[in-house]
């Protein structure tokens, strides 16, 4: 049954977008709902949508579909759509689902708070028409030229000067996302994000401070620094990437710290330099190649050579005896050759990647790559997606074995997941096969008053340790005794 109040966020796509979610939640939770897991009993539904790929887009489009049917039956039932496609499509998504109550794009995740106070003093009511209404929220008011009224009262798409509300984070747990820079201008060809997150935007160091503090303070160990480009971080406000990382690895308490994407372009031997001299920054590099072949490299509008790829990978490997290199690879891009892709297959080969993030090119509306020339058929793509994702779970599976016999600082932070507790972040086509994998390690582990912790390594690489004594939250050496395609087994060492 419906209760008042009680609110179910559901999020599609990328660490960003969880991020946004979790700063949804505490919005909420300041006017009065309660989060809560079912669905079924919620009096509103907030979808968080995502935009990268036309599944992406879909998985939503049928979710939304499911709800408009379902708020026949429950017309008290609201629905909020946010993130990507909201910014993307607006208004039209309320022509084909007129049944959603609002559409709040990435921009404007501040004026939610004005959005569920409503009109006056029905919660959750449309805003009167007219640009000088007073009860209009002051960002949609009078002059701001981004302030879209797309559709009458129910469409909030737009660029806002204000990133996040003020103090919004009560998210407790070891492991939290923290934005530091939003939106991305590269326009790589193929890719919709610079249209949906807008130009980058850095927040300020302080207020990035603060939160890891704050986060800190209530037990949070390990953070990942997100943006697009995160390497682009303080070009726009006189900052430097750099320097917040002395600043945020100077945070009494915080054990680690990792970062997510750098753009390959931007990444220099200066840089990596620098890491070391920073060793709560985790050995784990998230640098998407996109392609090994120059020529789709270009197409792509990518600004870097598979060569400077190459010579990048080669320098972090330099100052870090065994780092972890992982990727994000599109296959099929349009006048992408046998020759192109062969090329792609060796480029993954030689690396020899942690793990790769694949897909098939999925043609974004007003991208360029979309109206090019030599659109390749379906079937290729998935033909040669299959090829790509065989060889590399054979190297997942190397890298892996390569850590058998060493020693990894390990950061728990799971029970086994058979035991009841959800599964971390993991490549979305490895999570079942990592779940079976963790079941059976699991499985052997022998007596009954030990239970098995799932961890961490500064790699990211999941690891199963039976124990009597440890427990969730602990940090600890481990030797690697068993690898997987997507999970290692270990043992504590004594200190
Ligand atoms: N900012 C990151 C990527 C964000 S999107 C970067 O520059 O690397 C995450 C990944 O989705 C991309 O790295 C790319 O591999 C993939 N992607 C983006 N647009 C896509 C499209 N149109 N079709 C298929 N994959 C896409
Ligand atoms: Fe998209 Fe390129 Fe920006 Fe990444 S860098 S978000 S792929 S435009
Ligand atoms: Fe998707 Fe938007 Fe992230 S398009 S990948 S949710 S930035």
């Amino acid at each position: 049954m419906i209760q008042k109040k009680m609110a179910h966020i559901i999020t599609y796509g990328c660490q960003m977008n969880k991020y946004d979610s979790d700063v949804i939640s505490r919005i909420l939770e300041e006017n009065g709902y309660d989060l809560t897991d079912d669905e079924g009993c919620a009096s509103l539904v907030l979808i968080n949508t995502c935009s990268i790929r036309k599944h992406a887009e879909d998985k939503v489009l049928s979710k939304l579909g499911a709800l408009s049917i379902r708020k026949k039956d429950t017309p008290e039932l609201r629905i909020i759509v946010s993130g990507c496609m909201a910014q993307r499509l607006g208004a039209k998504l309320v022509h084909r689902f007129p049944e959603i109550d609002f559409v709040v794009g990435t921009g404007m995740i501040a004026e939610l708070p004005n959005i569920l106070k409503g009109n006056g003093n029905n919660p959750l009511t449309p805003f009167v028409k007219g640009e000088d209404n007073p009860l209009n929220p002051p960002l949609l008011r009078g002059t701001n030229p981004l302030s879209l009224f797309d559709n009458g009262e129910k469409v909030y798409t737009g660029e806002s000067s204000c990133l996040y509300p003020e103090t919004h984070i009560n998210k407790k747990g070891l492991k939290s996302y923290v934005a530091i820079i939003l939106g991305c201008d590269n326009y790589c060809s193929y890719c919709i994000v610079p249209y949906v997150r807008g130009k980058p935007r850095s927040r300020k160091p302080v207020e990035i401070i603060k939160e890891i503090e704050l986060l800190v303070k209530t037990g949070c160990k390990e953070i990942t620094l997100l943006g697009q480009n995160i390497l682009a971080y303080g070009r726009d406000i006189n900052e430097s990437f750099v320097r917040l990382l002395r600043d945020i690895h100077a945070i009494d308490g915080l054990l680690r710290i990792r970062f997510l994407t750098s753009h390959p372009r931007d990444i220099t031997k200066d840089l990596i330099a620098v890491f070391p001299e920073l060793p709560k920054v985790c050995e784990h590099f998230h640098l998407p190649v996109q392609s090994g072949s120059d020529h789709v490299l270009r197409l792509m509008g990518r600004g870097y050579t598979v060569e400077h790829y190459k010579r990048m990978v080669e320098e972090i490997r330099q100052v870090y005896p065994c780092p972890s290199i992982t990727t994000d690879l599109i296959v099929g891009f349009p006048g992408e050759t046998a020759d192109d892709f062969e090329n792609t297959m060796n480029l993954v080969k030689e690396i020899g990647f942690d793990t790769a993030f694949c897909f098939k090119y999925s043609p974004r509306e007003g991208t360029p790559a979309c109206k090019f020339q030599d659109q390749l058929p379906e079937e290729e793509k998935a033909r040669r997606l299959k090829e790509l994702l065989d060889v590399q779970k054979a190297i997942s599976l190397q890298t892996n074995q390569k850590l058998v016999g060493t020693v990894q600082e390990v950061l728990f932070d799971e029970k086994n997941p058979k035991e009841g507790a959800p599964l971390a972040e993991v490549a979305p086509l490895a999570k079942v096969a990592l779940l079976a994998e963790i079941a059976l390690l699991a499985e052997e582990a022998p007596p009954a008053d030990e239970c098995s912790l799932l961890g961490r390594t500064r790699g990211d690489k999941v690891v199963v340790v039976p124990t009597k004594t440890h427990k969730i939250g602990d940090i600890g050496m481990v030797r690697i005794a068993k690898a997987n395609n997507w999970s290692l087994k270990g043992v504590f060492v004594d200190k």
